[in-house]
């Protein structure tokens, strides 16, 4: 079923310097992957890695070769000012059309760790994504141990079917596309698949005694994911490319859109042991891929003697939900944090799933002969023709309203059984939320019961926010800020908020610009859970976003 991937890979880095000005040319080219033929960065599956420190300025001149219309966003690089940079297609800036070029320019300010790079229209991300590696500038050290060696480890999902086709007939059918076959580590299988073969695992040699750093990135669309290595202990060192205090576990849960790197000692008998991943599925009753993806890990030159069958991990059940908001909330950013004391502007989402009627003339069958939808209070996101900070920048023209609600419409009990059927309905708008520069905003995001309950990732882009608090059932808005933490809590860029829960972020507004905020699940996002912040200039000239390069894509 899959192979690895034979291309060219064209880089470009140039010379040695304190912070340098590195340069990447992505070729969005097609390969044939055995069956099927997949979109690809330069040939490759996953696609390049990009390693920078932080401090640097990036070029990434990126070629659209194919029939679809693309972008590429830079997952959780904050884009300071350089929101023609971000990428999300509608929001940021217009696609790059077939045959067309643009360049993508960008500092890396503040950042260290892992991130990720993936294609940010329809479905794409499905074979187009990579990692991002921020090093320290040049000459600092890591906050741990330096590690013996570093080990991208990205965590895919794979479908057989061409995956554009499956979204345009959902588009139809309102209903979910069909889900995945597999999960793949660093573009492969693994050994538990019925088509497996040697050359389906990817492989990674080891030697006893030493330190690994693992930076393992979920980049699959509709699975959040346990990840375990068999006998090994990982210490978490950096989510989302923050440092956190070191944590000792022997199981990661991954949402899609997040990063966590960890260190892993070699301490073990010699022999070989399975990294193994498979999906944290919350949505009651649901269809999902119940697939488990391996890699190898094996310990090299070792005067023992070993037995070939590598040795499986523990993973916990599919719906463990306990695991993985357990691993979520002992997270804590390394250092104390600055997180904003007081709220300027306090916003109260609910999040979750809707349905919308057909026209007779389109029926459709989502679900009880409806279209499924998802909403953020109950407004399901509406992609405009044209991008929205080329609106706003250019002065709107009614592609947008400013009039996203703070809170829901109606308060009920959002977590409670039985919901009356007239909540499932969806409102629809291209609306968003303006906030003055340097405003200290605090978001609630609130799961609901609206055809089911389910954990959500909730990905900003511009920003790392801190995850002050989180909790199962109903906010309460008077007892729980009592418990936040508001000292050392994680700071990342995408939330998991979650089954039949909350979670409260808090950030700084000080990036100008339009910034997509939305579920990571791509299947809700195409169904709407998205919104969009527009965050105003300030008055100085570092306060404001930047004018448009001269080659950004025209709708
Ligand atoms: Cu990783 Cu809006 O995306």
């Amino acid at each position: 079923m899959l192979v690895i991937l034979i291309g060219v890979l064209r880089l470009g880095v140039s010379a040695n310097s304190e912070s340098i000005t590195r340069h990447y040319k992505f070729n969005i080219v097609t390969r044939l992957c055995v069956s099927k033929d997949i979109v690809t960065v330069n040939g490759h599956y996953p696609g390049p890695t990009i390693r920078a420190r932080e401090g640097d300025t990036l070029f990434i001149k990126v070629t659209n070769h194919v029939e679809h219309n693309v972008t590429i966003h830079w997952h959780g690089l904050r884009q300071l000012r350089t929101g023609w940079s971000d990428g999300p297609a509608y929001i940021t800036q217009c696609p790059i059309q077939p045959g067309k070029t643009y360049t993508y320019r960008f500092t890396i300010t503040g950042q260290e760790g892992t991130l990720w790079w993936h294609a940010h229209i329809s479905w794409l991300r499905a074979t187009l994504h990579g990692a991002i590696i921020i090093y320290p500038r040049r000459g600092l050290p890591y906050p741990f141990p330096h590690p013996d060696a570093e080990v991208p480890i990205i965590l895919g999902e794979w479908w057989n079917a061409d995956v554009e086709q499956l979204v345009a007939e959902a588009n139809i059918t309102g209903r979910a596309p069909d889900i995945s076959d597999a999960f793949t580590i660093n573009g492969l299988p693994g050994a538990l698949y019925n088509c497996s073969q040697e050359d389906s695992i990817f492989r990674l040699p080891v030697t006893a005694g030493k330190t690994y750093l693992l930076r393992i990135v979920n980049a699959a669309l509709n699975n959040e994911l346990f990840f375990s290595v068999a006998n090994h202990i990982l210490t978490v060192v950096a989510i989302d490319a923050t440092y956190t205090k070191p944590y000792k576990t022997d199981i990661l849960m991954l949402a899609p859109g997040q990063t966590t790197d960890v260190l892993l000692t070699t301490d073990q008998p010699w022999g070989a042991y399975y990294m193994a991943t498979q999906a944290y599925f919350s949505a009651a009753g649901m269809p999902f891929d119940n697939t488990t993806a391996t890699a190898i890990m094996e310990y090299q030159n070792s005067p023992l003697t070993y037995t070939d069958e590598p040795i499986m991990p523990y993973l916990p059940a599919f719906n463990d939900s306990q695991t993985a908001n357990d691993f979520s909330a002992n997270l804590r950013s390394l250092e104390n944090a600055k997180v904003p004391l007081d709220v300027d502007r306090d916003l109260f989402l609910t999040v979750g799933l809707a349905l919308k009627h057909c026209p007779l003339e389109k029926p459709c069958n989502g679900f009880q002969g409806q279209r499924l939808k998802a909403t953020f209070n109950n407004i399901s996101f509406v992609r405009p023709q044209t991008a929205l900070l080329q609106a706003y920048y250019y002065g709107n023209n009614g592609v947008y309203t400013p009039d996203f609600p703070d809170k829901p419409a109606l308060e009920f009990d959002y977590t409670g059984q039985g919901l009356p059927m007239s909540f499932w309905q969806a409102q629809q708008g291209t609306k968003i939320t303006v906030l003055p520069f340097n405003s200290n905003v605090q978001i609630v995001l609130q799961n609901t019961n609206i055809i089911g309950t389910e954990n959500h990732p909730i990905h900003l882009h511009g920003y790392n926010f801190y995850i002050v608090g989180r909790g199962i059932g109903n906010y309460d808005s008077i007892q729980d800020p009592c418990k936040f933490n508001l000292v050392d809590p994680p700071e990342r860029n995408t939330v998991a908020v979650p089954a039949g829960g909350w979670a409260a972020i808090r950030f700084k507004a000080d990036n100008p610009g339009v910034w997509f905020m939305h579920c990571h699940l791509e299947v809700h996002t195409s169904w709407g859970l998205a919104a969009a912040l527009l965050v105003e200039n300030g008055f100085g000239p570092l306060e404001r976003l930047e004018p448009p390069p001269y080659d950004l894509p025209q709708c």
